[in-house]
């Protein structure tokens, strides 16, 4: 039986309909206020769905996360990025034949033109490579803008074969600029992982010399962070998106998002935080820290705004980080053991265990980004990465079906209407 709301504001009487979900929660209908001159008021969307999706499922309660109904523990377990962001793009897992098809297209896509590679000169050497990353993918506008039609679902795939295919290499170009050393071209013959890796660390005219575990870990880290339904930066994308922009500069309006140190900066944030705490003997003061209501510092890598159990990614993240760090010899590593210290104060500490704040994806990716020697800088752009799939697959979803330009509305607390006074009679 269809369930339904009813709202009575100044005796008049509104039924809402109940949208009913394929798993979790229903949602009320609120469309039909605004015929009744009615607004809704949710800052920070705690409490709307703006929009409806097929991608991703988020149980918070239970730690659930699935990507086209696919736990992401078998995901992490048994698949590759390429092959989950075949699965986020196209809804089904592919067959042999249609995974070899898609590598081939993301390989095939991977180059940079050698004169948009310029773009990268125009950044001082210490810019954070964010920046350059969030400039370069809008700046493939300019060279896609006039042969991407996006009401043509094949220019959308092929938008989005593009920015799988090129994100590594535009990272990794953003990183060798950093540094000062030459750019690496993407190989062929390396996996996704590897590739990128070897574009990041290898060594121009030297053959690609990957770490197996190293690699593994990462295309693990990209799976786990591929897409989380509509977090701040793919909503971004979206609410981007909904005025019909370039498909990229959509994208590097989820860059932006991600680079905020209470979402995707947060793995960066938590080792800048492991080395201003330094020393396990000071973990006691800077939990203090974050449970004094008169001091801003949060404790980074803990807490999440759905997940209120635990975060599965995080779990799978754990024992990922953990074989990491045995196999790396590096448990003795000062900072780490600072974050074991801190996890284990944190996780039994009321005030944590309350306000159900444990150890997010974040906390341990860093670590084991960490532990495997990648630099701080380039831990939101591994991020980043991983979540390419999850942005483009999402913004081809609102555009494969109607929908509306997103144009929130507010509460004003501002001045009523007063005349305009000339400066000399202020
Ligand atoms: N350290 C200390 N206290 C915290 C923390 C933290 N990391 N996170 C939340 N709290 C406290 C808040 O002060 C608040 O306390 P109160 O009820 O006494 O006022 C309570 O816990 C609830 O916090 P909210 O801010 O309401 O939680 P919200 O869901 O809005 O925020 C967020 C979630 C942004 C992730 C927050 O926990 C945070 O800033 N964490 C640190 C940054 C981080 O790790 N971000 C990564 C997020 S995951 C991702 O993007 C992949």
């Amino acid at each position: 039986m269809t369930q339904k709301v009813t709202i009575t504001i100044d005796g008049k009487t509104t039924e809402l309909p109940v949208l009913a979900a394929t798993e979790g929660k229903n949602v009320v209908d609120v469309r039909g206020l605004i015929a009744e001159g009615i607004f809704t008021y949710d800052p920070g969307f705690l409490s709307t769905a703006s929009c409806d999706s097929k991608i991703t499922y988020i149980d918070g309660d239970a730690g659930i996360l699935m990507y086209r109904g696919y736990p992401i523990e078998q995901l992490a377990d048994n698949s590759n990025h390429l092959e989950v962001a075949y699965l986020l793009l196209n809804g089904e897992l592919p067959t042999p034949t249609e995974y070899e098809s898609f590598v081939a297209s993301i390989k095939g896509h991977q180059d940079i033109d050698q004169n948009f590679q310029g773009i990268f000169n125009g950044f001082t050497q210490g810019a954070h490579p964010m920046s350059m990353i969030g400039a370069a993918i809008s700046g493939l506008a300019s060279l896609y803008h006039e042969e991407t039609d996006i009401d043509n679902a094949q220019d959308r795939m092929t938008t989005a074969h593009r920015l799988i295919a090129k994100i590594p290499t535009l990272a990794a170009m953003a990183y060798k600029h950093g540094r000062g050393e030459a750019f690496i071209a993407p190989d062929d013959s390396l996996s996704y992982a590897e590739n990128f890796l070897n574009m990041c660390f290898g060594t121009a005219g030297e053959a690609p010399n990957v770490s197996p575990t190293i690699a593994a870990a990462m295309d693990k880290i990209f799976i786990l962070h591929a897409d989380h339904e509509q977090n701040a930066s793919t909503s971004t994308v979206r609410m981007a998106g909904s005025t019909d922009c370039n498909p990229y500069a959509a994208i590097a309006a989820g860059v932006s998002a991600l680079w905020g140190p209470s979402h995707g900066g947060a793995n960066e944030a938590v080792l800048d935080m492991l080395n201003e705490i330094g020393d396990e003997s000071r973990v006691e003061e800077f939990v203090n820290k974050a449970k004094d209501k008169n001091d801003p510092f949060k404790l980074m890598g803990f807490g999440h705004r759905v997940y209120k159990n635990f975060d599965p990614r995080a779990t799978v993240m754990q024992d990922s980080c953990h074989a990491v760090l045995a196999e790396q010899g590096v448990e003795d590593e000062p900072l780490l053991k600072v974050a074991q210290k801190l996890e284990k104060i944190a996780r039994e500490d009321s005030y944590f265990i309350e306000r159900k704040l444990y150890p997010n994806i974040d906390f341990y990716s860093g670590i084991t980004l960490k532990a495997v020697g990648i630099p701080t800088e380039l831990f939101t752009v591994i991020f980043t990465l991983g979540r390419m799939p999850g942005w483009i697959t999402h913004w081809n979803e609102m555009l494969s079906e109607p929908y509306k330009i997103a144009r929130p509305r507010q509460l004003y607390l501002g001045e009523s209407k007063r005349d305009f006074k000339n400066l000399a009679e202020r």
